[in-house]
């Protein structure tokens, strides 16, 4: 549809940026912090590990003027849990309490409003060593630390978000170092996981309402919508399956609390079916999200499975989706130009996912990724020319608009990321941020803070309130 005029953004909504604690805060073991998977994971030889990353434990005051600066509304960010509970369960770890006291504080200094993801992929090592998201005491240790995050935060957090892209952890955990190595039967015992961590959310979600009646909180899958490669009916198909499997099984439960159709019977087909115990259905039932934050970076293409063996080939990543033999392929889009990373780029595509996520599920919808990874060069006179990303957030956002025009309930976009950080896995030379960290893989040099073009970009537009694109 063409509009004749373009409603404006909200004057309240939530400009921002996201990052991850793993990914950004560096001081991987200091002040009582305990290992999580991600430190235990033995480290890729090209790249670097997470020790130091971009330092932000170190760095946040400074960290927090930029984005103040840049007239943040909103960051989202998360909480480590081996912060807090340094075996995952047991023992309270005051300086974790502390630090993000300090932090929450500091945004609130600058009317930032905190918005808070309570895991996003850093599970405490010490619970995966005694079978992680397959042991059922995993739930109990994740319902008592968000229950510690609301005791002490929940004065001043209003935006809660339970598991950063539990879709992704399923299925591409060994992209993401997620996975765990020890699994016998890899599929049937994630969608196992799955189940125990649907649990785990909707726990959250229901001691959240009860404690912190004022706050609201969220999932965060990556949503991306899937478009078949063809008009052939069997395409059509193919991305319904994989539309299925990829977005909707993760939502259905958040929202409706029961299992989508056509992934209850893929799971009987292929033997993944979780076991589910007495209670688990009413528990998944009882939890209702207020909003449904999502991160977007691309659409899919998909194809109807030819069931040959040609078909199989790598785990592809986040948004690179291989295919499952019998079930959907995955296709190219020609029509998609790509990042230096291979990734789709999908402007319209944005508008499709906001459209179908709210028409599916009504809920007010926020996005808390979406963003450009790229090679950037720090030029002499601390420059850094990110026009490439520039014009992947303004073509994003204008999409943002046509959806709120659409009708779409959206109050706020926190790309990827705030400032630079290390990808989950391609490294720190893969950049998201306005703000260049002075690092490479394996040199820290100073750590120095340099503004970007796109922060100087993102500044005027958000002081724009959207119109200065
Ligand atoms: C999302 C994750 O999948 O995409 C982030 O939530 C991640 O943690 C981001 O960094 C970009 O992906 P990558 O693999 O380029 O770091």
């Amino acid at each position: 549809m063409k509009y004749h005029k373009l409603k404006a953004f909200d004057s309240n909504f939530l400009w921002g940026g996201s990052t991850s604690s793993y990914q950004f805060e560096g001081a991987w073991n200091e002040d009582g912090k305990g290992p999580s998977v991600i430190d235990t994971r033995p480290p890729r030889e090209e790249i670097t590990d997470y020790k130091v990353a971009s330092d932000h434990y170190h760095h946040y005051k400074e960290d927090i003027a930029l984005l103040a600066e840049m007239g943040f509304k909103a960051y989202r960010f998360s909480v480590a849990w081996t912060r807090i509970y340094p075996q995952g369960t047991g023992e309270l770890n005051p300086k974790g309490i502390q630090f993000y006291n300090h932090l929450i504080d500091e945004l609130l200094k600058y009317g930032i409003e905190p918005i808070v993801t309570m895991y996003h992929f850093d599970l405490p090592a010490a619970l995966e060593k005694e079978g992680g998201w397959s042991n059922r005491s995993t739930i109990n240790a994740f319902e008592t630390y968000a229950k510690t995050l609301f005791e002490h935060f929940g004065d001043r957090v209003k935006y809660w978000l339970t598991i950063n892209e539990q879709n992704m952890m399923i299925l591409h955990g060994s992209a993401l170092g997620t996975l765990d190595p020890n699994l016998k039967n890899p599929k049937k015992e994630l969608y196992q996981q799955n189940h125990h961590m649907l649990l785990a959310q909707a726990r959250a979600m229901i001691l959240c309402k009860e404690m912190l009646p004022e706050a609201k909180v969220a999932p965060a899958p990556n949503i991306s919508c899937v478009y078949p490669a063809s008009s052939r009916p069997e395409d059509v198909l193919a991305a319904d399956n994989f539309n299925a499997i990829r977005n909707w099984l993760y939502l259905d439960m958040a929202v409706f609390g029961r299992y989508n159709t056509l992934v209850w019977r893929y799971f009987e087909e292929k033997g993944y079916t979780p076991e589910i115990q007495e209670g688990d259905m009413s528990i998944l039932s009882a939890a209702k999200p207020d909003f449904i934050a999502f991160n977007y970076y691309s659409s899919a293409t998909v194809k109807a499975s030819t069931q040959n063996s040609a078909e199989k080939g790598g785990m592809g990543d986040q948004q690179i989706s291989v295919g499952e033999v019998g079930v959907f392929a995955g296709s190219g889009n020609e029509y998609l130009e790509r990042t230096e990373f291979g990734w789709g780029i999908d402007p319209a595509g944005l508008r499709v996912t906001l459209r179908k996520i709210y028409d599916r599920y009504q809920l007010p919808l926020i996005i808390t990724e979406n963003g450009l990874g790229a090679f950037d060069s720090l030029e002499e006179g601390d420059v850094v020319r990110d026009d490439y990303r520039i014009d992947y957030l303004r073509k994003h956002i204008e999409q943002c608009q046509l959806a709120i025009t659409d009708g779409v309930e959206l109050f706020g976009y926190c790309p990827w990321s705030a400032i630079d950080l290390v990808s989950t896995h391609q490294g720190v030379s893969k950049r998201y941020g306005f703000v260049y960290v002075d690092r490479d893989e394996f040199n820290l040099r100073q750590l120095r803070r340099i503004r970007k073009n796109s922060f100087h970009w993102y500044k005027n537009m958000i002081s724009s309130n959207g119109s200065a694109l």
